[in-house]
Formats: structure tokens, C-alpha cells, sequence
């Protein structure tokens, strides 16, 4: 199948990549409404269609935290991404760097920080805080040695929701029975064990890697969050980050407004709103659902971005007219690495690119940095 849409990636995902890391991307919190919703409300948002206007000259350019982006899109910190493609982490980052857009490593990916660096561009460093305080002081320090230039402290994970696919297909499975369970499902995915299970070593999370005990298996990974990650983060803890980072911080996880004004106060220069793709806190609103309120008490303060439910360049421009400047995208990236590697990730951004400008030229917006709510028809 040629993909054509975010559909068509997921589709050939769930073909190459051993079921439970399919599921593990797919999957969302609990009953997995809040997932259903991200996507089903971004869905219900009516464009509005305005003609005869000229639309030769588009400029999709826009500026977020400083940065400079060819189109209002970035790839969300994916974890294991270096699992679903051989050395995942890098070839999506090579595919971001040619669009023009960022790309956005998790804490737990498989690539370090300056693998990815090697393969061309610094990513944006996405930070889950562990408790080993003086393990973070390290990691913060290697990144911004490594010359990333902005810091995406995810602020929405203080524990991992429940997900019942990943009970269900032995990814949260422990120890050597995980280990058989990775080892038989990969054995049913003859180009993905080729790929990466016997060509895309090491498989640990790279970046924490000196923070885990020896010899753990990525599959041991959700259990060895739910001990490691600090739940007693408060904004308090902005400062002590901003000590060792002195570029632009984005708080990614924000869904209330009084959250968004803390935000502020604590001085971030962006933050995303964001429900982590429907992972954590199931019933919770989607996030474009979230996001107008959130534009209204803090759009002039700091940069709004907004990921969750994002799967073309309708969306996109959705997303831009409800006061975001610019969307991450986090399972459309990883389907279609998972697909196919860097070619497939170029692809899916090159459509998104063409549908963006298409639904520019429809709407009669010719520059995506003043894309505003009259874009929409009416309730909004
Ligand atoms: C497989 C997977 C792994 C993720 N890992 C992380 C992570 O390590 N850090 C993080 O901040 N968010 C993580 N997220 C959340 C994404 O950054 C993003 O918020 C979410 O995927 C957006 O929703 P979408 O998938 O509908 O685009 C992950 C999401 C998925 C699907």
C-alpha cells in the first residue's frame, strides 16, 4: 500500500512492528475516551471556506520560543522510538531537519542525546523529572552541551496512567517473561527483527541509561517509571531547572487555565497543551477542547503549542485558529517510522506540509502566524 494519510501509516505500523509495540503507540489511558476525544473533537471543527481571494503568495512559516519553524508543526518526544525503526530517534530527527521542523527527544528514548546530535541537528530536549536530583543536573548538562536549543519539561506524568493494552500484550510483562514475549512476537515480524532487533542495537533508553540498574530491558521500563519518576514536582522546581538551563522552557502537559497562569508565573516561554495523547488521565477534555480557554487567559504572555489528536494539515490549521502557534504530532510520527523509517517520516511531513497549504489557500489565510479564529465557522 502507498500511505496517504495517518491512517494509512498506522496501517502498515501494525504490519511490520511486533504487537505490543504497535499497541503501545496506538493505545491510550483506561477506557481510552480522552484519546477517542482528541481526535473526534479536532474532527468536529468546521473550517470555514472563503474564495476568489489571492492566494499565490502563503508563508507557513511561524516562530515559536525563539525558534524558527518552515511550517507550525513539531515532532512530541516519542519514547523507544529507536524500537519502532533502527535507531529510530535519528532517522525521524534527519526527516524533521530537512522539513524544517523540530524535533523533540524524549528523556526515554533509545538514541542519546548526542547520537541524535551526530546524525545532523541538536533536537529539543524533553525532560521527565526523576528522583536522583543530582542525575538530572547531568542529563540537562548534556543536552545543552549537546546544543539543544530549547527544554520541554513534561509536567503531566507524574505517575503512568494505566494502559490496559499494554498489560494485554505483555509489553508491562517483567523480567524473563517479557524478555520471551519480545523475543516471540519480534520472531512474527521477520523485517522488523532484521531492522532492529538483530541490526538496531543497543536497545536501552539511552539517555538514563546510567540511572537504571544493570541489565534492565526496555520492556521493564513502565514499571521502573512508576518508581523513579518524582511526584513531588511543583513549579518550585522551574527554578531549580532554570539554574542549570538557561535557554527556553516549554511545560508540556498543561490543560487548565490556573495551570497556564502558573506557567507564566513561573516563567516558561511556552508551554504545550497537551493531554499526552490521551495516556494518562482518561476523561479528561481533548486537547482542542482545552485549547481556547487556555489561548484567551495566556495567549499574550508566552507561546501556545497544542498536541493531541493532530492527523493532517486541516488540523493543523484547526489548532493555529483556536490560538495555537504551532502543533506537535506524536503517533503520526511514530506510525510512520514504524513503517518505514526516515523515507516514510519525510513523506508523512511533506503531506502534511501540501494539506496545510491547501487548507490556507481554502480558508483565505496567507500567513499561518495570523491564522485566527475568524478561519472557523461558527460556533467558535
Ligand atoms: C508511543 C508514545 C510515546 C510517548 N512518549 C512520550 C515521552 O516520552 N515524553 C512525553 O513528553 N510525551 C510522550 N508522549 C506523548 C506525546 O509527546 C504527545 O503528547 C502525544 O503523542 C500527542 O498526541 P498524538 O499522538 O495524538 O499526536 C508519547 C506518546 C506516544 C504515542
Amino acid at each position: 500500500m502507498t500511505p496517504a494519510s495517518v491512517s494509512d501509516y498506522r496501517e502498515l505500523a501494525r504490519r511490520r512492528l511486533p504487537k505490543m509495540f504497535f499497541e503501545y503507540i496506538d493505545g491510550g489511558a483506561y477506557a481510552e475516551v480522552t484519546l477517542g476525544c482528541n481526535v473526534a473533537d479536532m474532527e468536529a471543527i468546521a473550517l470555514r471556506q472563503r474564495v476568489m481571494r489571492d492566494m499565490s503568495q502563503l508563508d507557513m512559516s511561524v516562530e515559536v520560543v525563539g525558534q524558527r519553524l518552515a511550517m507550525p508543526v513539531a515532532l512530541a518526544p516519542v519514547g523507544m522510538a529507536g524500537m519502532y525503526a533502527r535507531r529510530g530517534e535519528v532517522q525521524a530527527s534527519a526527516a524533521a531537519a530537512a522539513a524544517g521542523v523540530p524535533f523533540c527527544l524524549s528523556t526515554v528514548g533509545i538514541c542519546t542525546v548526542e547520537e541524535v546530535t551526530a546524525g545532523g541537528t541538536p533536537p529539543w530536549f524533553q525532560l521527565y523529572m526523576l528522583k536522583d536530583r543530582g542525575y538530572m543536573r547531568e542529563l540537562l548538562a548534556r543536552a545543552k552541551a549537546a546544543g539543544s536549543p530549547v527544554l520541554v519539561f513534561t509536567v503531566d506524568l507524574p505517575v503512568p496512567g494505566a494502559r490496559y493494552r499494554d498489560a494485554r500484550s505483555g509489553f508491562s510483562a517483567k523480567g524473563l517473561s517479557g524478555a520471551i514475549n519480545t523475543v516471540w512476537q519480534g520472531a512474527t515480524r521477520p523485517a522488523w527483527a532484521w531492522d532492529v532487533f538483530l541490526n538496531g542495537r543497543p536497545h536501552t533508553l539511552g539517555s538514563v541509561t546510567g540511572a537504571i540498574p544493570h541489565g534492565r530491558s526496555v520492556t521493564d521500563f513502565l514499571g521502573w517509571i512508576a518508581k523513579n519518576f518524582d511526584r513531588s514536582v511543583t513549579w518550585a522546581d522551574l527554578d531549580w531547572v532554570r539554574q542549570i538551563w538557561d535557554g527556553p522552557i516549554v511545560v508540556k502537559g498543561v490543560l487548565d487555565p490556573d495551570d497556564a497562569r502558573d506557567a507564566v508565573r513561573a516563567g516558561a516561554q511556552g508551554l504545550v497543551v497537551s493531554n499526552h495523547g490521551g495516556r494518562q488521565l482518561d476523561g479528561v477534555r481533548s486537547s482542542v477542547a482545552a485549547l481556547p480557554r487556555i489561548a484567551d487567559a495566556v495567549g499574550g504572555d508566552l507561546d501556545i503549542l497544542m498536541d493531541g489528536g493532530v492527523r493532517s494539515g486541516l488540523d493543523v490549521l484547526k489548532a493555529l485558529a483556536l490560538g495555537a502557534k504551532a502543533c506537535l504530532i506524536g503517533r503520526p510520527w511514530a506510525f510512520a517510522l514504524g513503517a518505514g523509517g526516515r523515507p516514510m517520516v519525510a513523506r508523512m511531513l511533506a503531506t502534511l506540509q501540501s494539506e496545510l497549504a491547501t487548507a490556507m489557500i481554502l480558508t483565505g489565510c496567507t500567513r499561518a502566524r495570523e491564522a485566527d479564529r475568524s478561519l472557523l465557522d461558527a460556533p467558535f
